[in-house]
């Protein structure tokens, strides 16, 4: 039990990064029941869909979970916190824009607000304005990634060492040895997307697990570098082939935005269709083999990490030096 976990009132210091639009009430609730943190994703959701979703959690667990919103896609922002609010969710997580004009409110409400962020200037000034804690997603994350590119390993000592609030790490991390490596960083948790899409729980179609599977370290691209945009997804998928060659040719801004809106995504990742729909996915893809229930992956993290921790007794030992 370190701060990050008395805080969002869990026992196991992992975060289920949310997945807008995707991630539904059977995945959070699986999540929070092992005593991590399972997050809904709003994406563009409507407001009635999210309190639909909140309900169902609900129904399925009594642990905390949280609510992401990601504040430059989201239409409904505002609402969506006042929805976190009145169900009395223990956090939010709020990323894609700056979180601290709504920091005051969720104070007041007594909602904990986690900052997902991807630079040290946008941390500090999170953790000034109040947020509780600091999720730092580096460049190999699934998804929607920021245009500075810096990598988990590089990031995380340097935010642990910058703000006074607790550090959870994101991007390519799916394993215990992960999670102990991002301790040592100086974090005190961890965020995790692409290692439960591959869950027996996530609402994911069966296309795009077994894709995942396939994937291997070189299995992912980034989409709309050319338009200022950085999207990682796998790379075996007919959409994103024909994306990238969309971009060679000359993308509009406007276009890639249309092409990779949430209607592609939904189509990609929950309808199995590869012609119009895209995989978000991380660079931590090519260590994932199996399909576990999320109850068996944390389980298997858990013990992993105290496993790593206990092998590197010996370089404790003055006379043993690396
Ligand atoms: C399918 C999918 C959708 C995602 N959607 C969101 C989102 O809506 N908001 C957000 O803040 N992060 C989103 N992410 C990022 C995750 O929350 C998480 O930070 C990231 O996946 C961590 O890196 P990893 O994929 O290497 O584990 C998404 C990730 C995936 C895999």
């Amino acid at each position: 039990m370190n701060e990050l976990c008395r805080i969002l009132g869990i026992q196991v210091p992992i975060l289920q990064g949310g997945m807008g639009n995707i991630s539904n009430a059977a995945l959070t609730a699986a999540v929070s029941e092992e005593g991590a943190l399972g997050t809904i994703g709003a994406g563009t959701m409507t407001p009635e869909e999210v309190e639909k979703i909140i309900l169902e959690t609900k129904e399925r667990t009594e642990n905390p979970f949280a609510l992401n919103i990601a504040l430059a896609v989201s239409p409904f922002s505002k609402e969506l916190m006042q929805l976190a609010v009145k169900h009395g969710l223990k956090a939010v997580s709020l990323s894609a824009g700056n979180p601290a004009p709504f920091i005051p409110y969720f104070k007041e409400n007594g909602v904990k607000v986690i900052t997902v962020t991807a630079a040290v200037k946008h941390a500090v000034k999170a953790a000034e304005g109040g947020s509780d804690i600091i999720v730092g997603e580096g460049y190999e994350a699934a998804g929607l990634n920021s245009p500075l590119e810096t990598t988990t390993l590089a990031l995380i000592p340097q935010l642990a060492d910058a703000v006074n609030v607790p550090v959870a790490a994101a991007g390519g991390i799916a394993d215990g040895r992960g999670l102990a490596a991002m301790l040592a960083l100086g974090a005190q948790g961890v965020q995790m997307g692409t290692r439960f899409i591959a869950t027996k729980e996530a609402p994911f179609s069966e296309l795009y697990k077994e894709r995942l599977l396939l994937s291997d370290d070189t299995g992912t691209a980034v989409i709309g570098r050319s338009v200022g945009r950085i999207r990682r997804v796998l790379k075996n998928n007919a959409y994103t082939a024909q994306l990238l060659q969309q971009e060679k040719a000359g993308l509009s801004l406007d276009e890639f935005t249309n092409r990779t809106d949430e209607k592609h995504h939904i189509l990609g990742a929950v309808e199995g269709n590869e012609q119009e729909g895209y995989w978000n996915s991380g660079q931590i893809a090519g260590l994932i083999h199996h399909i576990p229930t999320v109850a068996e992956l944390i389980h298997s993290i858990k013990l992993e990490m105290t496993e790593t921790i206990g092998r590197l007794e010996p370089y404790m030992k003055k006379e043993v030096q690396p």
